[in-house]
């Protein structure tokens, strides 16, 4: 069978290997859908290929949605809350007349609020400005609200069938063993884009996508992918290597810098704690938290509690959390209050449990739970 050549390439970001000969090309995205015709996953957003070949469309509204979901939650999950979204709110119209707090608060567990915020967002503009019609064109979904490359193209794609080359992490492994990319990522990004352009088949553009998604999430894992059962094993040039599992390359882990904060756990006699939405922009953008100092590299600056002074504060000690891009010391501070601060949310241990509280403020109010006052 025909194996891609294996091919040495330098490691910068503008030199692009040779393409995949246009028969393979064609090679591959015939088997992969072939593949999807048998094997798609039934989905409650998605219009499984027999349908689609009986001339059923999906409902954009439905493609959108699922797709911010799936941003930041696994297909299982998704799946129920999915149901929960579309029975409440069965249209764009119907969301965007929901009250942003409603959307808000059936979001719990979905990821960051600034995404809720943002499908609300999107739902307006789409009524507003679009006549309540998704747009079918990538550039244009690219401008609504909430909808970055990743979506744009996947809209594009399984909405509208158009053709749009969609990249997300499941597509980028697939592409990256196939030929091989020995760049590291992020570096590689441009050439695997490239690559997936070359391997795109001229219709059928939102069942490839899917196919891949779903060749990606059953097969082509990132550990122990399941090659025997893989319908590109024969074009796979790291499958031939019996490397696949090395791929993608990625760039060795930066050290994280250090940040430090303190946070204010101000407790009501009654037990329940002063928690403050965030900033909707930022990082755990809408959540909920105790509040606290500003989060810095090197020395911190002079506390200022928010009651009071530093004095009529206990020390809890402090917990480490570690974020994508650094690690954070947070002292934790404890004071008892007769009076809750007016805009906080008070908010017992039980309901502090919740979603909307993330892991970095939870270890801090376990610290003091853990901890009762001397
Ligand atoms: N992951 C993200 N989007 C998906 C989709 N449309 N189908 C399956 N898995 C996905």
């Amino acid at each position: 069978m025909v194996v891609h050549p294996i091919t040495v390439f330098p490691q910068t970001s503008n030199y692009f290997p040779p393409m995949s000969s246009a028969k393979n090309a064609s090679a591959i995205a015939t088997s992969l859908l072939a593949w999807y015709n048998k094997n798609a996953r039934t989905l409650p957003w998605r219009i499984g290929p027999r349908e689609r070949r009986a001339g059923q469309q999906p409902d954009p509204y439905r493609v959108w949605m699922s797709e911010i979901m799936l941003q930041q939650t696994t297909v299982a999950t998704v799946k129920t809350r999915f149901a929960e979204f579309t029975n409440r709110w069965p249209t764009v119209h119907a969301l965007a007349q929901a009250p942003v707090q409603d959307v808000l608060g059936a979001w719990a567990g979905l990821g960051y609020y600034a995404r809720a915020r943002n499908l609300h967002k999107c739902a307006v503009t789409i009524v507003e400005d679009h006549g309540g019609e998704f747009p079918s064109d990538e550039e244009k979904l690219r401008t609504l609200p909430g909808i970055g490359d990743y979506t744009a193209a996947a809209i594009a794609a399984i909405a509208f069938d158009q053709h749009a080359v969609v990249m997300d992490g499941n597509i980028e492994r697939i592409v990256a063993r196939l030929f091989e990319v020995k760049t590291p990522l992020p570096k590689a990004k441009a050439a695997l884009k490239s690559h997936t352009g070359a391997i795109w088949p001229t219709k059928r553009h939102g069942d490839f996508a899917q196919g891949l998604m779903d060749v990606g999430a059953t097969i082509c894992r990132p550990k122990k992918p399941l090659c025997l059962l893989c319908p590109l094993n024969s074009h796979c040039a790291a499958h031939g290597a019996g490397t696949a599992e090395g791929y993608p390359v990625k760039a060795p882990k930066k050290k994280k810098p250090e940040r430090t904060g303190a946070v204010w756990y101000i407790q009501h006699k009654d037990g329940r704690v002063a928690l403050e939405v965030r900033p909707d922009k930022g990082l755990l953008g809408g959540m909920l938290g105790l509040p606290g100092s500003e989060w810095k590299e090197g020395k911190s600056a002079p506390l200022t509690p928010p009651i009071g002074t530093l004095n009529d504060w206990q020390a809890m000690g402090n917990i480490r959390h570690t974020f994508t891009h650094f690690h954070l010391s947070l002292e934790v501070y404890k004071h008892t209050a007769k009076r809750l601060p007016d805009h906080s949310r008070p908010l017992s241990w039980h309901d502090a449990t919740t979603d909307d509280v993330p892991t970095v403020m939870k270890k801090a109010m376990q610290l003091v739970l853990n901890k009762p006052a001397s």
